[in-house]
């Protein structure tokens, strides 16, 4: 290894001292952008400050605390509507070249629609990209990452049609007044588990607990929502400003618990089902036919007349399909999955239209999240698996992360960032695959939805107890930061 390392300081300019393990002896290409990843709810706090809005996240809060592990509520959260400044110079520090956030949009827009915009709102966002553009940190712009404004919730929120209106509306001023910053753009995070969270059970905002049925319609208005604001920049926008949009999906790498053709199978039906349900329409066109085949044929049982998936007329099918310049992953973790002989009948329930046995190997190292294990292969995997089924024009990893206690000298988060590091460097190099850069999740502690403030993903530690919302670095960000600037992976 240490021969490797020497090797290394002749053929490149980058220095590395010779202390260095280099653990996988390639750089990472040049133009590959290391970043880091926040939103809005999970870090900016000021819930009603300066004419903000209440999002739908805040009501669901505020009305009963029981809804985090910690009891606790994001008003306050890192404080970053006031620490902003601080902020980018820990971006800067960190020496990264991107900067995934994402727009509060009842900050901009307090009740959702254009009928009053708040200007304390745009400027919070102008100053920091103009103080990351000041710094040489290229945006990447989320438009929603689960704070939807609590007017439009009530109005149905992600169940109204309407809504797709809405956040075209939201959309075209964001790219009308940020567009000159911002050169990459997300419409929507996670909408399967945005939907999931909030519209299958309560565990997420706005809580309702509509099963199968709620999940479904959330998931087709979210991909209309997603195509809306495509197609504005596309035909409005990208002319002049000459950007990319696309969005962001999460799964994990679901990998068969055996050999056999059945776990092959339901590994597959895990994919549709997690991932193809909305790669599908945006990259092929229509829900996956496994998908449309089960749900039916499970509505049918139940006594339907007519399937629980909402069918997509051929307009809206050719409106999605085609709407992508790139595609986001937030991947973690890899998962096993075996079949189920037989799966529950009589429950319009989205885990039971899957119907397969899904569960992490307990050998894998565990974090302190229950959903998140070490499986570093689980990125190399899931990239290819990826870019042969959907042939994106690029793949950006949008999220990957690992949840611990809060430990400053967090050694299982290096080990975890280097190991998913390692297997993403031998996905571009050796099998080829094009993927341009990587937000890790996340820049600093931040408030995590249902788990309070218990489990913490960040570079950098804040302290949520003290009024100052005090930041101190971890040992994981004191390696990032070696790992930006060498572009290797050095111990
Ligand atoms: C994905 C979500 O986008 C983010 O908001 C969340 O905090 C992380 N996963 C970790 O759970």
């Amino acid at each position: 290894m240490r021969i490797l390392s020497v090797t290394f300081l002749v053929f490149s300019e980058i220095l590395i001292s010779s202390q260095d393990e280099v653990i996988n002896n390639r750089r990472f290409p040049e133009s590959f952008k290391f970043g880091v990843a926040t939103s809005a709810f999970q870090i900016e706090g000021a819930w009603n400050e300066d004419g903000k809005g209440e999002s739908m996240w805040d009501r669901f809060l505020h009305n009963n605390s029981s809804k985090t592990l910690d009891r606790r509520n994001a008003d306050v959260a890192c404080d970053s509507y006031h620490k902003w400044r601080e902020d980018v110079q820990l971006l800067k520090e960190l020496g990264v070249k991107i900067y995934r956030f994402s727009i509060s949009w009842p900050r901009i827009l307090p009740d959702g629609t254009t009928n009053k915009i708040n200007q304390a709102g745009v400027d919070y966002y102008l100053n920091l990209l103009k103080e990351l553009k000041a710094n040489n940190i290229e945006p990447l712009v989320t438009l929603y990452h689960w704070d939807l404004p609590q007017h439009l919730s009530e109005l149905g929120g992600w169940l109204n049609p309407q809504i797709v209106d809405y956040f075209g509306e939201f959309a075209r001023l964001s790219f009308r007044l940020f567009g000159d910053y911002v050169r990459q753009w997300t419409t929507v995070n996670e909408p399967k588990t945005a939907c999931l969270l909030g519209y299958a059970n309560d565990y997420g905002a706005p809580g309702l607990w509509l099963v199968a049925d709620g999940v479904y319609q959330c998931a087709k208005i979210q991909l209309l929502a997603h195509a809306k604001a495509w197609h504005i920049y596309d035909d409005e926008f990208r002319a002049s400003q000459g950007g990319k949009i696309g969005f962001v999906l999460d799964t994990p790498w679901n990998e068969p618990a055996s050999d056999s053709d059945l776990d092959r199978e339901a590994a597959e039906r895990e994919m549709q089902f997690g991932f193809g349900w909305f790669a599908n329409p945006v990259f092929i066109g229509d829900w996956p036919q496994v998908m449309k085949d089960r749900i039916a044929n499970r509505s049918k049982l139940e006594g339907l007349g007519f399937s629980r998936l909402p069918e997509f007329t051929q307009k809206e099918i050719d409106y999605i399909n085609g709407t992508h310049d790139y595609i986001g992953l937030n991947i973690y973790t890899g998962k096993l999955v075996e079949y189920l002989p037989d799966y529950e009948i009589g429950t319009p329930n989205y885990n039971f239209d899957n119907g397969n046995n899904v569960y992490c190997d307990p050998s894998w190292p565990a974090s302190s999240s229950d959903w998140l294990f070490y499986y570093p292969s689980s990125i190399r995997k899931l990239v290819n698996y990826v870019n042969e089924k959907y042939s994106p024009e690029e793949i950006f990893i949008a999220e990957n992360g690992w949840a611990d206690h809060g430990e400053i000298d967090d050694q299982s988060r290096i080990r975890y960032h280097k190991g998913y590091l390692s297997n993403l460097l031998d996905a571009i190099l050796e099998d080829g695959v094009n993927v341009v850069g990587y937000t890790a999740w996340s820049f600093m502690d931040n408030f995590g939805w249902g788990a309070g403030y218990t489990h913490r993903f960040g570079f950098i530690s804040v302290d949520h107890d003290s009024p100052n919302r005090t930041r101190t670095w971890k040992s994981s960000g004191r390696y990032y930061q070696k790992v930006i600037r060498t572009r290797c992976l050095v111990d």
